[in-house]
């Protein structure tokens, strides 16, 4: 299975580089377009728009919806959950009703269980008890597959960047490091929020975290000729090989030695 990962677009109209946000998504989702083998499924960690307004989810939505692979959608701290929810429920978010914003996918081989981990009133993640019953219950709801999990803020000490807890406190994460692995099924966790590329593992959990889609809020160093390229995820899952990610560069060179080439024109 492929997983596609997109995140932090932070689509804003009123931005000074609101062009630029939303040609750095245009061209991302263009680009996972022409891959080939295609991808099975797109999955964005969040921080969709930058302010939470109706119109720019109705701007992301439009381009968003041009991807070939079905999409799926999980809350950021940047998000208005019920603007998001308006414009990408059902057919990107499958949440049901209520204040959490978390569902699973259950048309793959791989279980994809999106997690709401937005905080009230701060940029933080939280994981409550509600929010550990809530993912439990998810979980549990299926015993055979493995799971991937995706969420905004990535749950572990990030040692590389301005604030190594993304949590509101150091118990909340610990929850979600608890929950995560009470089933042994979860096999990956991908996330958003640092806007640098990063990782690290929850016991025996992979976590992969990806730089900011919005190229003009990226962190971490880039060369000058990548300093407009956006960067996405692939991740290939299989039984026997495991988790393999890869960072691609939006728009570089025509094939890679994996197998993962652009279609010709
Ligand atoms: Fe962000």
């Amino acid at each position: 299975m492929i997983i596609a990962q997109i995140s932090d677009t932070h689509v804003f109209r009123d931005a000074p580089d609101a062009d630029l946000r939303a040609s750095d998504l245009e061209r991302t989702i263009a680009d996972i377009n022409a891959l080939k083998p295609a991808p099975d499924v797109l999955i964005h960690t969040g921080d969709m728009a930058h302010g939470g307004r109706r119109e720019d989810y109705a701007l992301a939505a439009s381009l968003l919806r041009k991807s070939h692979a079905p999409l799926y959608v999980a809350p950021g701290n940047r998000d208005d959950k019920e603007n998001l929810r308006h414009a990408f429920s059902p057919w990107a978010c499958r949440a049901s009703g209520g204040e959490f914003l978390d569902y699973a996918i259950e048309d793959f081989p791989l279980r994809l269980i999106a997690i709401d981990t937005v905080s009230r009133g701060t940029n933080k993640g939280d994981f409550s008890e509600e929010h550990a019953r809530r993912l439990i219950e998810l979980i549990d709801a299926e015993t055979t597959k493995p799971i991937v999990a995706f969420m905004h803020h990535p749950p572990y000490i990030v040692t590389v960047g301005p604030d190594p807890l993304n949590f509101v406190t150091p118990e909340a994460m610990a929850r979600l490091q608890r929950t995560l692995q009470h089933s042994g099924r979860v096999i990956a966790v991908f996330c958003g929020h640092v806007h640098r590329s990063t990782g690290g593992r929850i016991g025996a959990i992979p976590v992969v975290v990806m730089p900011c889609t919005a190229t003009s809020l990226r962190k971490g160093d880039y060369p000058p000729q990548m300093r407009d390229r956006p960067v996405y995820h692939l991740h290939r899952i299989d039984a026997a090989n495991g988790l393999c990610t890869q960072a691609r560069i939006v728009e570089a060179a025509a094939a890679d030695a994996d197998g993962c080439q652009r279609r010709s024109a």
